[in-house]
């Protein structure tokens, strides 16, 4: 495979039992686990209390494993590994960054190139993420492999036609909408005039919007 990436000393492996996330409420907790099948990352429900335990943990732990499961083989989606029971997820651990931490000469097309093939990948499989426009949810690896993270929020469409074919269709180009973000930021010389208007386009509405993330302004930039 043709080397895009930097090697990446900067990234070294964190020791199992490192806490990568810890939140309240009905959040697992994340951390770095050893398994027989390698370092890997766990997403637990198993101390929440009882009542999230007994019911929404379960079927979204059941959820998030099936949408891996059926993603499992495409380049950029992390192993499934298999979990002690039914209120952990563990995929393997992807040595890397997250997109918006790789140093500017890091940023090679290439990985560009591959994140919106990966996506097209996963929709080529009825599958939308829907949490893209979290940065922390793109994770490059040393090699330039762009790997997508956390599936809480995906859905797989098993019905083509009809009002779900049109759902799909939809949800599909919110994800292309969010991999255009990127595209603007971080690989600008990528961007055809095609891109820009939809850029322009999306500005407008976000303009119509009352209550904007103040974050997103100083970004607003089309470039
Ligand atoms: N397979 C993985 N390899 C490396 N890091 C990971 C992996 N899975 C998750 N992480 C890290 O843990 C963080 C939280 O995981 P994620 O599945 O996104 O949970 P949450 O639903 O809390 O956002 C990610 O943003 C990433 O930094
Ligand atoms: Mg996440």
């Amino acid at each position: 495979m043709e080397y895009v990436g930097t090697p990446d000393a900067a990234v070294a492996a964190p020791a199992p039992g490192s806490v990568l996330r810890r939140k309240g409420g009905w959040s697992p907790l994340i951390r770095v686990v050893g398994t027989p099948h390698g370092l890997a990352v766990e997403k637990d429900y198993s101390a929440k209390p009882l009542p999230i335990r007994a019911t929404v943990a379960r079927l979204l732990v059941r959820r998030e494993r099936e949408v891996l499961r059926h993603l499992q083989g495409l380049p950029g989606i992390p192993r499934l590994l298999p979990s002690p029971d039914g209120l952990r997820i563990r995929t393997e651990y992807i040595p890397g960054r997250p997109i918006h931490r790789l140093p500017p000469d890091a940023l090679r097309p290439e990985i560009y190139r591959r994140l919106e093939a990966l996506v097209r990948a996963m929709h080529a499989r009825r599958v939308v993420h829907l949490d893209l426009r979290q940065r922390k949810n793109i994770l490059i690896r040393g090699d330039g492999q762009p790997f997508l993270l956390d599936f809480a929020n995906a859905v797989r469409f098993r019905l083509t036609g009809g009002l779900s074919g049109w759902t799909f269709a939809q949800l599909a180009a919110l994800d292309r909408s969010a991999l255009l973000k990127y595209k603007n930021r971080y690989f600008p010389a990528l961007l055809t005039d095609a891109d820009r208007q939809q850029l322009r386009r999306h500005r407008r509405v976000r303009r119509l919007w009352l209550f904007k993330p103040h974050k997103s302004r100083a970004k607003d930039v089309i470039r």
